[in-house]
């Protein structure tokens, strides 16, 4: 088939429930035919497709009719401005969570500390401090044996050896009387009925467990401020990323388990989407 004609017939298919039709069927098409989108629009409109590209494109193009995420069809996602594989078991990581790491790099110096990343899902928290800060040691959990396999991934891409994946239930990967200077962690933070999941078609394709924690939202945030004062050095930070609505109950939280100098950070929307609290 005509490179034209099936362009044609993806944008119809698309239009019909993407929002973004036409960026979907570039980044689709270049990705089959191994092309950028810059060499993909300096193809010949007349080029012929093979069978396989041909079928190829058509599956990927039902797949995101449907509302598959566009990062599940390609395998990979932007974050902070480097790429990582991403499969249907782990979370797409998101732009929110960029505040999440600009305060740790903003609040630590690259002199040496060990960081746990709870939940690390990709590994894209991790690698990205990772390689902004090379003298730091990073053990990065999941309970999820598939994500721990893509993060596995992730980090042999950027040939880092500062980060130790464990398995494990919050704080239970972490040894007894094992202490850090910084726990981090982007838990599950939506309420089970959160009307995001229904209206938001994609969010059925991720790791629901990446996703919602009980009735409120609150249950993993709640887990991981209580568990993280076995596992924090004197003076030591736990920071989390959370719901724009959730600041209050967090920082109740902190407050209730005895943690000090806390504290929250807005995003660009002017949302409070981060906070932290010191141990001591
Ligand atoms: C919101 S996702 C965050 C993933 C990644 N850190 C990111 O920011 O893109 C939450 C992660 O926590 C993991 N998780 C959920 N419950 C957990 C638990 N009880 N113990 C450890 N990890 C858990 C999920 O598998 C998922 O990878």
């Amino acid at each position: 088939m005509l490179l034209v004609f099936l362009w044609r017939w993806a944008i119809q298919e698309l239009k019909q429930t993407s929002p973004s039709a036409y960026l979907d069927t570039e980044l689709l098409f270049a990705h089959v035919l191994g092309l950028t989108r810059a060499q993909l629009h300096s193809q010949h409109p007349d080029r012929l497709l093979t069978t396989f590209q041909q079928k190829n494109i058509q599956q990927l193009i039902a797949r995101r009719k449907l509302g598959e995420p566009i990062a599940y069809l390609l395998g990979r996602q932007e974050f902070w401005s480097l790429s990582f594989e991403v499969t249907p078991e782990v979370l797409i990581p998101r732009p929110e969570t960029e505040l999440l790491v600009q305060q740790v790099l903003d609040t630590f110096c690259n002199k040496p500390r060990n960081i746990v990343d709870l939940g690390a899902g990709s590994a894209a928290i991790s690698v990205v401090l990772a390689l902004a800060r090379p003298a730091w040691q990073f053990v990065a959990t999941d309970c999820s044996p598939g994500a721990l396999q893509v993060a596995e991934r992730n980090i042999h891409r950027y040939h880092l050896q500062t980060i130790e994946l464990r398995q494990g239930d919050w704080c239970q990967a972490l040894t007894a009387g094992e202490k850090f200077d910084v726990i981090l962690s982007n838990p599950p933070y939506l309420a089970a009925d959160d009307r995001h999941l229904q209206t938001e078609s994609a969010l059925a394709y991720e790791p629901q467990n990446a996703l919602i924690s009980g009735k409120k939202g609150l249950n993993d945030l709640e887990i991981i401020i209580r568990q993280a004062r076995e596992h924090l050095q004197q003076d030591g930070f736990l920071f989390l990323e959370h719901g724009y609505q959730q600041a209050d109950f967090v920082k109740e939280f902190f407050l209730n388990y005895g943690y000090q100098e806390i504290k929250n950070y807005k995003d660009l929307a002017g949302h409070q989407r981060v906070s932290s609290g010191k141990w001591n």
